[in-house]
């Protein structure tokens, strides 16, 4: 880690007013332009970690230890008002579902232009002129039409490029990617990860790329962190993760997934004795 890194998470634990921990000394970072995998089951605490960092953790839960420093900024002993202030600034997200992060009583023009004008200070024409370059970038027909158009116009598929195009618009440092693709048709899919894909290149954004498919881990991304019951169980380049998984689970994970596993075998998920073997090790370890 330098002091240039885009992200930089330490030993971040966040609890449930109860004490009891959802993500336990979690450890990353995120160097410029890069590409990172949050990989694990469902529950893991992938979407707690974008959370975290976009300063939108539930109400029921709060940071018990650790840091994050954002482009060198330490984020958790902020108020509110300075750390939205400063995640605005140099972050955004693309969320699970498309269908309910867009404001339904408002036309898709503001919704793209207002953070581009209010946040970034953009004048009214640059952040309109930006707003249509990116959703003809996102290859949307007739970008003028849809600008004036409100989201229930508009298909699930073609929701999900706008809040691409109004994430990458203001070309931030980071994006949090939070399973963008597990909304939508598998055709649809394919064609939404190819456009996060190629816009991460062109923008040059370092992007936290939650999901549980190692097949997308090995097509964008360049670096995994494995999470298992809030904890990294395995931090390491995507050649090494699929080449020589240290971990166990790792290892599972990638049996689990059909397309790297051997085809002609059935889908294998991870072993219950392995789970029962990992919850018990976090159990003990949190006794002492
Ligand atoms: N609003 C909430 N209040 C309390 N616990 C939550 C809340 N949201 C998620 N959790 C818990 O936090 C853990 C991590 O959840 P999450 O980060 O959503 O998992 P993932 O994204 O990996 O599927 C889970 O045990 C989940 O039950
Ligand atoms: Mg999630």
């Amino acid at each position: 880690m330098t002091m240039s890194s885009t992200l930089n998470i330490q030993n971040l634990t966040v609890s449930l007013r109860s004490g009891l921990p959802l993500l336990r000394q979690v450890n990353l970072t995120l160097e410029p332009g890069e590409v990172r995998a949050l990989v694990g089951e469902s529950g893991a605490g992938k979407s707690m970690i974008g959370k975290a960092v976009l300063g939108t953790l539930p109400p029921a839960t709060r940071v018990t230890g650790g840091q994050i420093f954002l482009r060198g900024q330490a984020l958790v002993h902020l108020n509110a008002a300075q750390r939205r202030h400063c995640v605005a600034q140099s972050a955004a997200l693309i969320p699970q579902d498309p269908l309910t992060a867009l404001n339904p009583v408002r036309r898709i023009a503001p919704q793209i232009t207002d953070p581009l004008t209010r946040i970034h200070g953009w004048s009214a024409e640059r952040a309109q002129t930006r707003a249509l370059e990116l959703l003809d970038r996102v290859e949307i027909r007739d970008p003028a039409r849809v600008m004036r158009s409100y989201p229930h116009e508009l298909s699930g598929g073609m929701r999900q490029r706008i809040l691409i195009a109004a994430a990458f618009a203001p070309s931030p440092p980071l994006i949090v990617a939070d399973e963008p693709t597990t909304a939508l048709d598998v055709t649809v899919q394919k064609q939404i990860l190819k456009l996060i894909r190629e816009l991460q290149k062109e923008v040059g954004t370092a992007v936290l790329f939650v999901t549980h498919d190692m097949g997308v881990v090995a097509k964008i991304c360049q670096k995994v962190s494995v999470l298992f019951q809030g904890r990294v169980m395995e931090d390491s380049t995507t050649e090494a993760i699929f080449s020589s998984p240290t971990h166990p689970y790792t290892r599972a994970l990638i049996a689990a997934t059909p397309s790297y596993a051997d085809p002609a075998r059935s889908f294998s998920p991870v072993p219950p004795e392995l789970i029962a073997q990992m919850k018990s090790k976090i159990a003990q370890e949190e006794i002492w």
